[in-house]
Formats: C-alpha cells, sequence, structure tokens
C-alpha cells in the first residue's frame, strides 16, 4: 500500500493518475490505511495543537467505565442503567456493528429504540413510561437490568436471473426478562446496529443550504431535530434517521443513552419514575463526563480520517461505477460534497469528499419499516447512510452488518432490500447480467 504524506493539508506527494482525486474519500481528511485500522487512525490534516486531545479523547472512548465507587475518579459513572461498559464495545475499531446470529446470543453491538406514539418534547418521540427511549440491559449492583432484546431471523432465499440464490433474512423480535413490566401493545420497538463513527466532523460542515438544494433537486427530505445545546431545531444529520443535529450531541447521547453516563448537556440520569432503584442509586459527582472529556471526545471524533479508495482506476470498478449511477443509487448515495465551515475545527472546510450520502430521509419501503418516528422521520425513512469505507467494513470486524438492523451480510443483501423509493434503483441491479453485477459490487468494494 502506498502512502502519502500529509503536512499541514498540503498533499505533498500525490500521485498524478486520473483516480487520485476520486481516491481521496476524505479531502485532506484521508488516511491511506486499508487495514484493520482503517477507521481508528488520526487524520494527519488534525492541527498539532489537538493532537493531545484526540488521545484523550480516544481513551475516553475506549475506556470502560466504571460503577462508583472505584480508583480512577476520571472514569466513574456508569449507569444506573446502561448497555455496555465502553463506546468501542459497540464501534469494534470504530466501525459498523452487526445483529445476534442466533436467538441465543446477546446483542452485543447493537441496541434496541423505544417509545410510545405520538409526540414528546420538541417534536421527538415520546418516551415509553416506564424504559424510556432506549431499552437498558444492564445496571449497576442493586439497579435490575431493564431486560433482553432477542432476534429470531425469518429467512429466505431470492433468486437472481441468471441463477444466483441469495439468502435473505429478516429479524423477528422478542423480550425476556423485563424488569419493569410488560412493554404493551403500544410499544414502538426499533432494533438498530452500531454505524461507523470516522469522517462525521467532515458531514457536519456540509452546508444546510446544499443538502436541502439537493432534497428540492433529487427528492428526500430533512429530519428537523432538536439542538439542546442552542435551544432551537435544526437540521438532523446523525444517527439511522438523522434524528442528532451534531457530533457534539451524538457523543453525549451516547453516553447517557447507551452508559448512563451524564455530561454539561445532558444533565439527567437515565431513570424512569417506574425505577425507584435506579432514582435511588448512588450519583457520582456531576456531570460525570467533564466538560474537557466531552470536548476531547469531539476532537476524536472530528480527528478520525477517512480512508481512501482502492483501485479506483481497475477497468471492471470503473464499469461499476458507471452501472451505480445508471441504477440511479447516485441520486441518494451522494458521490460528491464540498463541505463549507465547521464551528469547531477549521480544517474541516472547503473539503471535497466523497461520502455517498445526501444525509437526507428516504422512504425505504414496507420491509425496512420500523414503525417508530423520530422528529419528522416517519416509520418508513431513513437517512442514507454513508458509503465510504464500506468495502473495508469486513477487514476491520469480520462480523460488520449492513442496515439499520444487520440483516444484511453483504452489500448485495443489502441493496435487495431496498424498497420504497429506492424499489427501482434495486430492481434495476436484479436485471442486470451477473458480470455487470460483480463488476457493481467491485466498485463498493473500493469505496
Ligand atoms: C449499545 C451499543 C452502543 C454503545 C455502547 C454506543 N453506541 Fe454509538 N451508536 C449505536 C447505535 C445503535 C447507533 C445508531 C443510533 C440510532 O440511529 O438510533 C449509534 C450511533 C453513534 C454515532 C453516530 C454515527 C452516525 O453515522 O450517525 C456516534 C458518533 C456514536 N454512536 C458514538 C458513540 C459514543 C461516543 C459512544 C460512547 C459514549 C457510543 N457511541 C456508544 C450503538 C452504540
Ligand atoms: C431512495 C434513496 C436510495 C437509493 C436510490 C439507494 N439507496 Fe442505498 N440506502 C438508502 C437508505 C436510506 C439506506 C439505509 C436503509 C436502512 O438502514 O434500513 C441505504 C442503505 C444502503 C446500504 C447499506 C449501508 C449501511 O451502512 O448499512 C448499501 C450498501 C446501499 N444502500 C447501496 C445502494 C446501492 C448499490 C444502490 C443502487 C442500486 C442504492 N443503495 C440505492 C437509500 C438509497
Amino acid at each position: 500500500m502506498r502512502r502519502f504524506l500529509l503536512a499541514a493539508g498540503l498533499l505533498l506527494a500525490a500521485p498524478a493518475t486520473a483516480g487520485a482525486e476520486e481516491a481521496l474519500s476524505g479531502g485532506a481528511f484521508t488516511v491511506f490505511e486499508s487495514g484493520r485500522a482503517a477507521f481508528t487512525t488520526m487524520a494527519p490534516a488534525l492541527p498539532e495543537a489537538l493532537v493531545r486531545d484526540f488521545a484523550r479523547g480516544r481513551t475516553v472512548f475506549n475506556r470502560p467505565w466504571l460503577a462508583a465507587p472505584a480508583q480512577d475518579e476520571r472514569f466513574i459513572g456508569l449507569g444506573p442503567l446502561f448497555n455496555r461498559l465502553s463506546c468501542v464495545a459497540c464501534h469494534p475499531r470504530n466501525g459498523g456493528g452487526f445483529a445476534p446470529e442466533t436467538a441465543a446470543e446477546p446483542m452485543r453491538t447493537m441496541l434496541v429504540r423505544l417509545s410510545v406514539p405520538g409526540e414528546g418534547e420538541h417534536g421527538g418521540v415520546r418516551p415509553h413510561s416506564a424504559y424510556g427511549d432506549q431499552l437498558n440491559e444492564d445496571g449497576i449492583p442493586g439497579v435490575p437490568g431493564e431486560g433482553r432484546a432477542v432476534i429470531r431471523w425469518r429467512e429466505h432465499d431470492e433468486v437472481l436471473p441468471g441463477g444466483e440464490a441469495v439468502r435473505l433474512r429478516r429479524p423477528l423480535i422478542s423480550f425476556t426478562g423485563l424488569a419493569y413490566g410488560p412493554l404493551g401493545k403500544d410499544a414502538l420497538i426499533s432494533p438498530r446496529i452500531a454505524p461507523p463513527v470516522f469522517g462525521l466532523g467532515l458531514l457536519a460542515a456540509v452546508p444546510e443550504a446544499d443538502i436541502l438544494a439537493i432534497a428540492a433537486e433529487n427528492g428526500g427530505r430533512p429530519n428537523r431535530v432538536w439542538d439542546a445545546g442552542n435551544g432551537r431545531t435544526v437540521l438532523g444529520r446523525f444517527g439511522w434517521k438523522a434524528n442528532q443535529p451534531s457530533v457534539l450531541q451524538q457523543l453525549a447521547g451516547a453516553m447517557l443513552g447507551d452508559l448512563g453516563v451524564t455530561s454539561p448537556l445532558f444533565t439527567g440520569q437515565n431513570c424512569t419514575e417506574a425505577q425507584p432503584e435506579c432514582r435511588a442509586a448512588f450519583v457520582a459527582p456531576q456531570p460525570e463526563l467533564t466538560a474537557g472529556q466531552l470536548l476531547a471526545l469531539e476532537t476524536y471524533h472530528l480527528g478520525l480520517g477517512v480512508p481512501a479508495r482502492r483501485g479506483v482506476d481497475d477497468p471492471s470498478v470503473r464499469r461499476g461505477e458507471a452501472l451505480f449511477v445508471a441504477a440511479g443509487c447516485a441520486s441518494c448515495h451522494r458521490p460528491t460534497l464540498t463541505t463549507g465551515s465547521h464551528p469547531s475545527l477549521e480544517d474541516l472546510g472547503g473539503q471535497v469528499i466523497h461520502p455517498y450520502t445526501d444525509l437526507l430521509l428516504h422512504d425505504m419501503g414496507a420491509d425496512l419499516a420500523d414503525g417508530r418516528p423520530d422528529f419528522l422521520a416517519t416509520g418508513s425513512e431513513w437517512r442514507t447512510p454513508p458509503l465510504w469505507g464500506l468495502g473495508l467494513r469486513r477487514l476491520v470486524d469480520p462480523r460488520a452488518g449492513l442496515l439499520h438492523d444487520g440483516r444484511a451480510r453483504s452489500p448485495l443483501e443489502a441493496v435487495l432490500w431496498h424498497g420504497g423509493a429506492a424499489r427501482e434503483a434495486a430492481a434495476a441491479v436484479r436485471r442486470l447480467p451477473s458480470d455487470d453485477r460483480r463488476a457493481l459490487l467491485r466498485f463498493l468494494d473500493s469505496l
């Protein structure tokens, strides 16, 4: 693998081939790492002055949190209710999570969102009265975990023209050991795997006006969500339904929702009225995640590089790229965006990037619907996920899944589930002769 040096954001040894620019998926924040560290590598474009903060943020991401009392007071504050001890537990090597293969396996890198019909505060979801907006499987000593979600798969084979059979599976979800009463018939349930976490600073820096212009031209809808730090409704960008407005709020939300760790942005513990042990549990000095730790965690996410594409000039990759456009994939998975400015890191601005997303919501049809609206996103709408790094996901973690619930084990499976506004694009892929389909998959693998 060739490596190029980036210094002060300048490309010193840019290759002279036609594909050079296209390979720089993250502009100056591209890294030339195509092994297991592809998603954990710091972009050399991160200013020197932030490197220490980046390393500190990496520790906050990777370290297991502790319930009080404990020795290392920097990491006390787990729970009372939580899903995992650390961020990295669900985002292995910063890559995507996966769904359990069998009902006996726990949800290692996945969580289940819960709510009830109707609108909650600021137009968001209405949390379930006993369980809140997410099932927390575990509790600190003395606090019963909420219960476990179990996935069973219903499988069927789809036979493509040419005879290739693809086994598809759809999850059926149930619960065991619910500690705070039944969920009730009304409960809205949405199982989700963890998405990869690199490149988010660049996506945060794409001008809102550009995203709205894409929506006007191509379809797709912006989500409008609550920005808790600034007390107003803004464009949503992160999460499977684009229900988070910024990297900072996404991180603080994960700290509270997934680890039970409070922060300057979300100060209340994650207990409901129905959870007396949780409400009475010992509370560490507040906020459990300090402002400094939260900013370091943000710097870490902003500074992670986006892996460069591989094999851009390979003729079959080129053919696959043309087929990707011809099938209509590029209308949602937008190959190129240009960043404007980022409020906390200037260097993220003015970058030509290749994320393969429009950051907009699309109706993906009944088969992918979770029936759980979130701000403006309906029960069948999802945000187009970025495809950069797609070909490296299974190298980073061989179990990595695709689609919001991890049902797809390959890009082809993911495409075959596309319905709704993407139905025609999926139909075009079904109709392709098998060599063309292989070329399309080669292209996806080069991302
Ligand atoms: C229990 C598993 C789990 C844990 C633990 C977890 N995450 Fe996540 N993470 C997810 C899931 C699932 C999503 C998608 C959530 C959604 O769309 O509702 C997500 C989304 C994200 C995103 C947004 C990615 C994108 O492209 O939109 C970021 C960033 C993130 N998590 C960071 C963190 C951090 C930081 C921590 C530790 C505080 C953490 N996560 C802990 C499962 C987890
Ligand atoms: C109408 C918009 C739209 C079109 C057209 C479209 N997609 Fe998607 N794509 C999405 C959305 C939204 C999702 C997420 C759906 C979900 O998670 O349930 C997605 C998910 C994916 C995923 C899984 C990514 C991940 O991180 O889990 C792949 C791979 C993918 N699309 C490839 C394609 C290809 C190839 C085409 C063309 C044949 C295509 N898409 C056409 C909107 C679209």
